[in-house]
This record gives structure tokens, C-alpha cells and sequence, in this order.
């Protein structure tokens, strides 16, 4: 019999699923382990989707993407970054994890390295190894509001270093990166002439400063930039997302790419983000204002109780530290669910810079948010009291009322 010599039978799995799996033979159980928007895609969104259908647009599209939907993310990223972007540098993908497995595919050789944020989203790990990379980590710090400093980015670069991932805001941590270190990292590209990889799934998502995107930074077309419609537009089903990839070579490998695994991504799905792009935003508004208004509950929450986390500035997620009930995250996420019916993703699957903590989805229902995280905090005050005098809680608690208080305490 042959055996498979595949790099893809070496792909980790991700424990958010584990967790997932778990929870679904739960009918009980609040589910905060994953990053799924609460909204169903707008109502004028599936009415145009469903009238496209209706005339015609059903068969395949070229492999990059309909002509309509590229002029107008075009225009989009444009208008967004300052840097003008032709629709010839849009490529329309099957979601943005799709178009980031593509471009590591057609950029980078088996056996190269690229560097991840540690922690880190899964799946980038799991696209990586599955193209025969080697997988390297920067450190990004709790203390630091798990913004990356870019000495330590610049520190983790070896010789086989040929691309950086840069995630802002970030999934699993929430933090927003700042303009310096983004403008720093892109520096450290330039030096080392690096590919930069920026996913930027939740531009839409900062609760305090405007987003800045990479695109915009880039002088020299070393960045490679990945959007989705799934979160801004509650359309993770639809499966459409986008890169921006100036580079000629590199755009057309992952249209050669596409046309090899999956034809085109869905047009239907592309009519629908055409609607969705070029329609009423008020949803995106509504969300994000849902999500900031989640965030301060859910910190207020935690520091009543005396717990700690890192106040997220973007995105959908909040790391909580469960370290002063116990070191082994898995185990705490496992008892969450079986004994107080939460599912949360535990820390140690993004990553050494997690462990010890857990990351709850701040995209569900608010009042599930709040009635998840007090079962975490009873279930973290058990454990202390179960293992009698603990140390201090590695983050302080921290308060969402105080302004001026830094991202992470
Ligand atoms: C950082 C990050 N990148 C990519 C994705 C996947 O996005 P899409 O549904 O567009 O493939 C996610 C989804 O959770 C994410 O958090």
C-alpha cells in the first residue's frame, strides 16, 4: 500500500475545533470559543445575492475574480489607505485564509520559513506546514497589550526567513498595532527583503484608534494585504474574501492557483460582496459599536471579580488570564464546558504567548457574553479556593471605565 508523503499529514490541529466539536453535542453550552458574528448577513445583502442568482449569475467567473467586484474593492482600497490600487492588484479569494494559503503557496519555496505572531491564529500555522514551510514565532507580550516590539520581530529572523505575518487588529489577542511598529516591521522587510503578509480581517473592528493598513505603508510592493467579507458583513458562510498583492508574479501564480483547486470562489458569493461593498454600511457600524460596547461590559465584568485580561482594542476577542487557578488551559477549557456549559479556546492552542490564559469570543450575544464570563470567573475562584493560597494573577485587573488606562495592565 503507498503511504502519503504529504506535508500536509504533518498539519496541527487546531484545538479552537476541539473545543467546537465539543461544544455542538452541548445543547446547553455558551459558546465563546469561536469568531462567528452574531448577525446574519443583511437583509439586502442575500435579496441582491438571491436576485443575481435569479438572473443569470450562476455560472463560473475567472479565476481571480468578477471584473465588477475587483474596480470596486479597487476603488474601496483606495479610499481606505491613500494608496491608489488598481483592480489588476485585487484578487478575489475564498475567504481571506484561502488567499493567505495561496500566497504563501506562490510565494515562498518548501523548506523556507515564515514568522508568525506568537500567539498566533491556527490556521495560518496549519496553511504554512501544509505548503512545506518551516513555521518561526515573534513574540508579541500580555504586558505590552500584546502589541509586537519590532527589535523582537527583527530578533527572530534566520537565515531561511522569507516572509513576516503582521495581524492588526489581531485574532486571538484584540490588540490594534500602532502606526510606528507598523511602519518599523515594514522597515525590518525592506532590510531583510522580506515579504510582509498582512491579514486584516477585522479592519472594520478598532474601538478606539482608526485602523491603519499595510497598504498603505508599503513603498517597495513587498505587502501582501488579506480582507474578508465574513466578519465585517456577517458572511463567514458566503466564503469571500480579497488580497491586494502588487506584486505581477505573485498575483498571477495565485490566480494559476486558484484556477487549479477551486476555479474561481463562488459567484454567487462574489454578487453577494458586491452588494455588501457597495451598499448601506449601517450594519458594519452597528457591529462595531456592538462589539466596543461587549468589550467594556466584558472587562468591568472581569475586574469586578478580579480577574485579569488584556482590553482588547479591535476585533472580536478577549484574552482571559485564568494563571491563578491553574497553568494548563486546556484542562480549564474542558472543565468549563463539562461542569458550567462554556466553551471558550484555550490559550495554549495560539501559542506559547497564551498560555495560561483563554480567549472568549466577544462576537456572540451580549447577554450570553456576560453570563459566560461570570461561570469563568466562578469556575476560576473555585479552582483558587480548591488549591488554597495562590500567587497574584499574572495581569492585574482592569478597569474599561478608566480612559486613559494603557491597552494592557
Ligand atoms: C485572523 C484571521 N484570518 C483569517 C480568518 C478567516 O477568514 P475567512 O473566513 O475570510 O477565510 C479568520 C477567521 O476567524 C481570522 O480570525
Amino acid at each position: 500500500m503507498p503511504r502519503t508523503s504529504s506535508p500536509v499529514a504533518g498539519v496541527p490541529r487546531s484545538g479552537i475545533r476541539t473545543l467546537m466539536e465539543l461544544a455542538l453535542r452541548d445543547p446547553d453550552a455558551i459558546r465563546l470559543e469561536v469568531g462567528e458574528p452574531d448577525a446574519t448577513t443583511p437583509e439586502h445583502v442575500i435579496a441582491a445575492a438571491a436576485a443575481d442568482a435569479r438572473a443569470g449569475h450562476t455560472g463560473y467567473s475567472s479565476s481571480t475574480g468578477i471584473a465588477e467586484l475587483r474596480e470596486a474593492l479597487a476603488a474601496h482600497v483606495t479610499a481606505r489607505t491613500g494608496r491608489p490600487t488598481h483592480p489588476d492588484e485585487v484578487v478575489v479569494t475564498h475567504g481571506a485564509m484561502h488567499g493567505l494559503a495561496m500566497a504563501l503557496q506562490c510565494a515562498l519555496a518548501p523548506g523556507e520559513q515564515v514568522l508568525l505572531p506568537d500567539p498566533e491564529f491556527p490556521n495560518w500555522r496549519m496553511a504554512a506546514v501544509a505548503a512545506g514551510l518551516d513555521v518561526g514565532t515573534y513574540p508579541t507580550r500580555a504586558a505590552h497589550g500584546f502589541v509586537p516590539r519590532v527589535e523582537d520581530v527583527e530578533r527572530a529572523i534566520g537565515p531561511r526567513t522569507r516572509a513576516i505575518v503582521v495581524c492588526s487588529p489581531n485574532n486571538p489577542t484584540g490588540a490594534v498595532y500602532p502606526r510606528a511598529v507598523l511602519e518599523g516591521i515594514c522597515e525590518v522587510a525592506r532590510r531583510h527583503d522580506l515579504w510582509v503578509l498582512s491579514d486584516e480581517c477585522y479592519d472594520e473592528f478598532t474601538f478606539d484608534d482608526p485602523h491603519v493598513g499595510l497598504t498603505g505603508l508599503d513603498r517597495d510592493d513587498r505587502v501582501l494585504t488579506f480582507f474578508s467579507f465574513s466578519k465585517t458583513h456577517a458572511m463567514t458562510g458566503w466564503r469571500v474574501g480579497y488580497a491586494v498583492v502588487p506584486d505581477p508574479t505573485v498575483r498571477d501564480l495565485m490566480g494559476h492557483l486558484a484556477e487549479a483547486t477551486i476555479s474561481c470562489p463562488s459567484t454567487i458569493g462574489q454578487r453577494a460582496a458586491l452588494a455588501a461593498l457597495t451598499g448601506p454600511q449601517d450594519h458594519v457600524t452597528a457591529a462595531r459599536d456592538a462589539y466596543r460596547a461587549r468589550r467594556d461590559a466584558a472587562v468591568a465584568l472581569l475586574a469586578a471579580r478580579g480577574i485579569g485580561c488584556v482590553r482588547p482594542a479591535g476585533a472580536f476577542y478577549l484574552m482571559v488570564d485564568v494563571s491563578s487557578a491553574t497553568s494548563d488551559s486546556e484542562a480549564f477549557a474542558l472543565r468549563l464546558l463539562a461542569e458550567r456549559h462554556v466553551a471558550v479556546a484555550p490559550g495554549a492552542t495560539f501559542g506559547d504567548g497564551a498560555r495560561g490564559m483563554v480567549r472568549v469570543s466577544l462576537a456572540a450575544d451580549r447577554d450570553a457574553v456576560l453570563e459566560g464570563l461570570g461561570r469563568l470567573a466562578d469556575q476560576v475562584q473555585a479552582w483558587r479556593e480548591a488549591a488554597g493560597p495562590v500567587p497574584a494573577p499574572a495581569l492585574a485587573p482592569v478597569l474599561a471605565s478608566d480612559a486613559e488606562a494603557p491597552t494592557a495592565v
